[in-house]
This record gives C-alpha cells, sequence and structure tokens, in this order.
C-alpha cells in the first residue's frame, strides 16, 4: 500500500473543517516550515499544515518566537506551499506584524495569502484582537486564533507554563473564545490548559478547537512537527508532547556512518564513481 494517503482524498477548506465538526470527526494538524517535510506531511494524510512562528525555535535556532520577522515567515511559507496539495494551509502571524493597527494587520496577512499562498492566519490573543480579528475575516482572510498558552507572550507570562487554572483565569479564557467566534475566527488554538477547561470550550463554541497540551476532547490536535519526529535539542520536552520517532539519533547515526566510509576507503566504491571510457588514454604530466 501507498504510504501517500492523501491520493484521491479531497480538498481541505475551511467549510469542510466546520462540516468535520458537526459530523464529530476529528481532525489533525502539524507544522511545517519547508518543502520537503510539508509534502511529507502533505502525503501522509494530515488536514491541516500549520507554518508555525515555533519556526523561530525549531529550525531558525532562537531562544524564542520573539524575534521571528515577517520575512522569514514569508520565506518559510512559500516553501511549504510548493510541497502542499490537500490540507489546509495556514500562516502563523509573527510577533510585532498584527500590533501596530489593523490596516498593517490585513497588508501583512495579504502577503501571506497573496505571495506566500496560506489559506489563513493565525494570531494570538483574546478579546483583544477582536478589533484586528475583524478586519481580517471582513477582508476574506479565514483567522485561526490562539489562547491559553500565548508563546509570543512569554516575556509577559514569565515562561511555559499551563494558564487557565483558576477560577477567574478560566472564565476569562472562555469569555475570550466566545468573543472570537463572535468575531469569524473559524478555529482556536488552546494551548496548555486542563482538559477540562478545553472540553468545555470545545462544546461551548460552533468553531473547531485546536488542542496542544489541551486534553482529548478538542476537535483537532496540532503537535510541533519536530517534537514528535524527535529532531529537536530541548533539555525537557513539554509533557504533552509524545514522540514518534528519533530522528536526531538516526541523522547522527547516518552521518557518522558515512564519515566512517569515507574515511576507511568504503565511499565511494566503483558503482558510485565513473569509469573513464575505454577508448580514452590519459598520460600523467
Ligand atoms: O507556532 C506554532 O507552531 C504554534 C502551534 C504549536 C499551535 O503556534
Amino acid at each position: 500500500m501507498s504510504s501517500h494517503t492523501n491520493e484521491n482524498l479531497t480538498k481541505i477548506t475551511v467549510p469542510s473543517i466546520r462540516t468535520a465538526k458537526e459530523l464529530g470527526e476529528k481532525l489533525v494538524c502539524l507544522t511545517a516550515y519547508d518543502y520537503p517535510t510539508a509534502r511529507v506531511v502533505d502525503e501522509a494524510g494530515i488536514e491541516l499544515i500549520l507554518v508555525g512562528d515555533s519556526a523561530g525555535n525549531v529550525v531558525f535556532g532562537y531562544e524564542n518566537t520573539i524575534p521571528v520577522s515577517m520575512d522569514e515567515m514569508l520565506f518559510a511559507v512559500k516553501m511549504a506551499r510548493r510541497g502542499v496539495k490537500r490540507a489546509l494551509l495556514i500562516a502563523d502571524m509573527p510577533y510585532g506584524s498584527y500590533h501596530i493597527n489593523p490596516d498593517e494587520t490585513v497588508r501583512n496577512a495579504l502577503r501571506f495569502i497573496k505571495e506566500g499562498g496560506a489559506e489563513a492566519v493565525k494570531l494570538e490573543g483574546g478579546r483583544n484582537r477582536l478589533e484586528t480579528i475583524k478586519r481580517l475575516v471582513n477582508e476574506e482572510i479565514p483567522v485561526m486564533g490562539h489562547l491559553g498558552l500565548t508563546p509570543q507572550s512569554v516575556n509577559k507570562l514569565g515562561g511555559y507554563r499551563l494558564q487557565g487554572k483558576t477560577q477567574e483565569t478560566a472564565q476569562t479564557l472562555i469569555d475570550d473564545a466566545k468573543a472570537l467566534e463572535d468575531a469569524g475566527v473559524f478555529s482556536i488554538v488552546l494551548e496548555m490548559v486542563p482538559r477540562e477547561l478545553a472540553q468545555l470550550v470545545t462544546e461551548s463554541v460552533k468553531v473547531s478547537t485546536v488542542g496542544i497540551g489541551a486534553g482529548t476532547d478538542c476537535d483537532i490536535q496540532v503537535l510541533v512537527l519536530h517534537d514528535l519526529l524527535g529532531l529537536n535539542f530541548n533539555e525537557k520536552q513539554a509533557r504533552f508532547v509524545r514522540k514518534y520517532a528519533t530522528l536526531r539519533e538516526t541523522m547522527t547515526g547516518a552521518i557518522q556512518n558515512w564519515a566512517n566510509d569515507v574515511k576507511t576507503g568504503n565511499y565511494p566504491n566503483d558503482n558510485e564513481s565513473f569509469a573513464m571510457p575505454n577508448n580514452v588514454k590519459i598520460r600523467g604530466a
């Protein structure tokens, strides 16, 4: 059987994501930041691909997502776009790209849609983003919201911790989710919140919830691809990450085997190099 399970499957769209929630069908979302990973993820049949600003830590080597720029994200979105046929491709708006005013936000989001080929954008925040979200939706740009742990707020939050764990912050999150829905988002990421809270939000809104560290009841689950594959340098793995491969070790092993083959004369062999045609005689100087 082909491992390319997206063959003959219909294109994922914003309306089809809503239908999936109505039918109680669970969907999956993974990050990708370039052509080969986006292509592998799409061909594996994953329904949503997020070019997340987690690219900042995961592939650009920054300490967090704060320094990630529009140009870096646009470059990543363009690479991913070329690898995706079926999944819905979502571009994450980097810190600073939607904070100045709604006009500038629309200009930046349009770059992701027109130049990058994204089909939706994601931005972090609750009721403080309503004006911005309404403008984007009004300009025909589908928006995914992001509540709970919002990594672009790391300086304010002081770290990456469970959110919504008090009566008051849980209520704020529920109210934010409803306000985002009213403003027109098609989905809401819930990151690192108690599972009971994620379940309540999922049942309270008609738009899809996208859980990461938010328990099993969300409509969609999302993970950072490199965490799932074991290709990261995190000293401490987040509790919600389940590693399905150990790619860092696999890559190191393959690279060392090749280096060893070169140094012991095992690579390249005759089949991996080219012989001079018989009729050509070469002489030394
Ligand atoms: O940037 C990202 O990858 C994200 C997901 C983890 C939701 O925001």
